[in-house]
């Protein structure tokens, strides 16, 4: 599944990396290529970029099929560490540029200006294609779009945690809503709800959870996975079509399960 966001065409369902680290990240990488996914999401912070990397080069994959983004982590996004940051990840991933670059989580430490400032010129320069956000609440993200354009805000969202307001705003300024955390890091697999709906159509909670974030305009997922055989039954979500019933069920679900929320988080808004 493809959307198209500010006329750039990106595969909807991503492959996710967070805490896989070394050999099970290469594996899980490779795997995930040999499946089918075209979207890998790493950052900085997850020290597994040479990982990503190796596995995207030994996979013969072209480079230009793959969406690849990358983040910068919060206490680097004065304008000469953002610059050197983004050089690495690059160089990391052993590639020559990333498709998008993320300002990892908001900070009042670095003007947004001045952030900005610097992922222009790198995209100017083509070592990014496009550049958005992570973690932005709606307050964060205004500021942001007062700032030029914004690609993409990735955030955690799931039929738990249903970002109704940040969903809003990425269809009015066309920006991609990426899903982070899409499976409520594993939790979603003894909710009664979404197990019924599995049930009707022959398809476990988490793949219930993919298909109603993937049907949703404007928005990818990225979930995670060291399993083969889940890294295929989540790419195999793509398949599934929900109806009526099935969405006003998960509209019905608690809205406030939080997954990620570390002491530096800003204030959250619904
Ligand atoms: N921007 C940010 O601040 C931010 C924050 C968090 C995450 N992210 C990104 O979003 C990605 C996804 O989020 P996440 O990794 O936190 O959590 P997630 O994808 O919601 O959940 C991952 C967990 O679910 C399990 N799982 C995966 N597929 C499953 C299946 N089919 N059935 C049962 N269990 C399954 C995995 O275990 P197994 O390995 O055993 O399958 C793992 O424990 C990350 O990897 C990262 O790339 C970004």
């Amino acid at each position: 599944m493809i959307k198209t966001i500010q006329d750039t065409k990106l595969p909807a369902l991503g492959f996710g990396t967070f805490e896989l680290k070394g050999e099970e990240c290469r594996r899980s990488v490779t795997t995930a290529l040999e499946i089918g996914y075209r979207h890998i999401d790493t950052a900085r912070m997850y020290e597994n970029e040479d990982e990503v990397g190796a596995a995207m080069v030994e996979s013969g994959v072209a480079r230009d099929d793959i969406f690849l983004t990358s983040k910068v982590w919060m206490d680097d996004l004065d304008y000469d560490s953002l610059i050197s940051e983004a050089q690495a990840s690059v160089k990391a991933l052993k590639t020559d540029f990333l498709d998008l670059c993320l300002v990892h989580w908001p900070t009042e430490k670095v003007p947004l200006e001045e952030t900005f400032r610097a992922l222009t010129r790198l995209q100017e320069e083509g070592v990014i294609r496009h550049f958005g956000v992570s973690n932005f609440t709606p307050k964060w993200l205004e500021r942001a779009l007062d700032l030029g354009d914004v690609f993409c805000n990735q955030v955690e969202y799931h039929p738990l945690l249903r970002q109704r307001r940040l969903h809003q705003m990425a269809i009015e300024h066309d920006l991609l809503l990426t899903a982070y955390a899409p499976l409520a890091e594993g939790k979603l697999h003894d909710n009664e709800v979404l197990q019924k709906i599995a049930k009707r159509h022959d398809a476990t909670p988490e793949q219930i959870s993919l298909a109603w974030l993937l049907e949703q305009q404007n928005v990818a997922a990225i979930p995670r996975s060291s399993k083969p055989e889940h890294i295929r039954s989540n790419f195999e979500a793509l398949e599934i079509r929900l109806d009526d019933e099935d969405r006003s069920s998960i509209e019905q679900l608690p809205d406030d399960r939080r997954q990620i929320d570390p002491e530096f988080a800003p204030a959250w808004e619904k």
